[in-house]
């Protein structure tokens, strides 16, 4: 089966909030559709070992921030490369409780709050349906997609990510290499990249990469 046809799929970029007993947490999705309109309702699948989902599971309540394109690299990277377990993803980042769920106002494009209706178990994936409670109007336009992230912002996606496909050998020969300034690692042939292309945690130069 050739899953590279599974990338002609489109999907929006989306940082999911939960209230982990008054403390903010959450991550980056990029797996949710709309379902209905009247009584409106959502899908995202989210991976069983990513903390936020161990929140929602127990809260049954979470938030949507719709991400820009204006959005900060080192956001996604902060809440789609680290678990909130023992990190505060928030801190430093400009949201606000509503209904206390938290939503990330940096560039965003609007939110959604949600109440969990149902969950489908997928194995490595639980499908949540969840109902609109309210919806929060945003500042931005241009709500961030999947490709744009992959081709303009050059983001990779984790293991966790539902969309994840390994890298084939032959296109990376298991090359990584290490950013001399913050340490992310990244993963295949940096000399692919365009020489204006910069570290997606802390914006580092390319020069600034070594081999690892
Ligand atoms: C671009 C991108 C898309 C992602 N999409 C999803 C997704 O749809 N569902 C999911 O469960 N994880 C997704 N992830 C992975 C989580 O954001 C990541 O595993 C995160 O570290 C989990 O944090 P937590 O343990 O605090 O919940 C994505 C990450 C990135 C960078």
């Amino acid at each position: 089966m050739d899953l590279s046809v599974l990338h002609q799929i489109t999907y929006g970029m989306y940082v999911v909030g939960v209230n982990d007993n008054g403390r903010p947490a959450g991550c980056v999705i990029n797996t949710l559709c709309q379902i209905t309109s009247e009584n409106p309702t959502i899908a995202i699948s989210m991976n069983k070992n990513n903390y936020t989902f161990a929140v929602i599971e127990r809260t049954k309540r979470f938030s949507i921030s719709i991400l820009s394109e204006d959005t900060n690299p080192n956001i996604i990277a902060g809440f789609g490369f680290r678990s909130g377990k023992d990190t505060d993803k928030f801190a430093g980042t400009s949201y606000t409780m509503e209904d206390n769920l938290p939503l990330l106002r940096e560039a965003f494009c609007g939110g959604l709050l949600c109440d969990v209706i149902s969950m489908t178990d997928m194995e490595t994936h639980m499908v949540i349906i969840a109902r609109l409670r309210d919806t929060i109007a945003g500042t931005h336009k241009n709500p961030m997609t999947y490709s744009y992230y992959h081709r303009v912002i050059k983001g990779k996606a984790p293991k966790n990510a539902p969309t994840y496909q390994e890298e084939k050998e032959s296109d990376s020969v298991n090359l990584r290499y290490t950013c001399s300034v913050c340490g992310w690692v990244y993963e295949g042939d940096i000399n692919r990249e365009p020489e204006d292309y910069v570290c997606p945690i802390c914006g580092a130069p390319k020069s600034a990469f070594k081999k690892l």
